[in-house]
C-alpha cells in the first residue's frame, strides 16, 4: 500500500500502534488488582447472590491464544496495517505457510519486516506466540 512506503511513515505508525496498545496492558492489570481489593474486603450481604458465587480459580482461560491475539496482534493483523496478512484472508496467508509453520512461528518470535519480535506481545511465551499463530492459521480453515 503506498501510503506506507518509506520508513518514517512506519516508525510514525508503529509508534501509533504502541499508543493504542499499552491501555490494552492496562486493563487487565486493573481488572486484577479491582478483583484482590474485592475479595479481600467484600462483604456478602443477604440477598445479592454473593453467598452462593462460586471462587474463581485466579482468571484461569483469561490469557488463552484468542486473548492474546486481540490484545496483541489484531492491532494489525484484524485491518491489515503496515500490509500484515489480514486475520481469516487465506488469499494472504498462503504463501506464507508454504514456508512452513516453524518458519512462521520464528518470525514471530525473532520480528520480520515492520513487525517486531514477540508482535508486540510482552507477556508472550515462545509457546504462547506458537499457540496465537496456530490460532490464526486455523482460522483460515
Ligand atoms: C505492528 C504490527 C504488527 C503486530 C502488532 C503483529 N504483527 Fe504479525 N505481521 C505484521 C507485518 C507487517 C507482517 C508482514 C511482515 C513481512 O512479511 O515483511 C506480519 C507477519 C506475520 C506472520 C507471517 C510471518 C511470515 O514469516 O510470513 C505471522 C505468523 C504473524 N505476523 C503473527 C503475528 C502474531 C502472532 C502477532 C501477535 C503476537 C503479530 N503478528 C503481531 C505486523 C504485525
Amino acid at each position: 500500500m503506498f501510503i506506507f512506503e518509506g520508513s518514517a511513515v512506519n516508525r510514525g505508525l508503529l509508534i501509533a500502534i504502541f499508543l493504542c496498545v499499552l491501555p490494552a496492558y492496562a486493563g487487565p492489570v486493573e481488572d486484577a488488582i479491582e478483583d484482590r481489593i474485592a475479595r479481600v474486603g467484600s462483604v456478602c450481604v443477604e440477598g445479592l447472590g454473593c453467598a452462593s458465587a462460586s471462587v474463581s480459580s485466579g482468571g484461569g482461560g483469561a490469557e488463552g491464544p484468542e486473548s492474546f491475539y486481540s490484545v496483541s496482534c489484531a492491532t494489525c493483523h484484524a485491518m491489515g496495517i503496515a500490509n500484515a496478512p489480514k486475520f481469516g484472508d487465506a488469499s494472504q496467508w498462503s504463501a506464507r505457510i508454504d514456508k512452513g509453520r516453524e518458519v512462521l512461528y520464528n518470525s514471530v518470535i525473532n520480528g520480520i519486516g515492520t513487525m517486531p519480535a514477540g508482535g508486540t506481545c510482552a507477556n508472550c511465551s515462545e509457546d504462547d506466540l506458537k499457540a496465537i499463530v496456530d490460532y490464526m492459521l486455523d482460522a483460515l480453515e
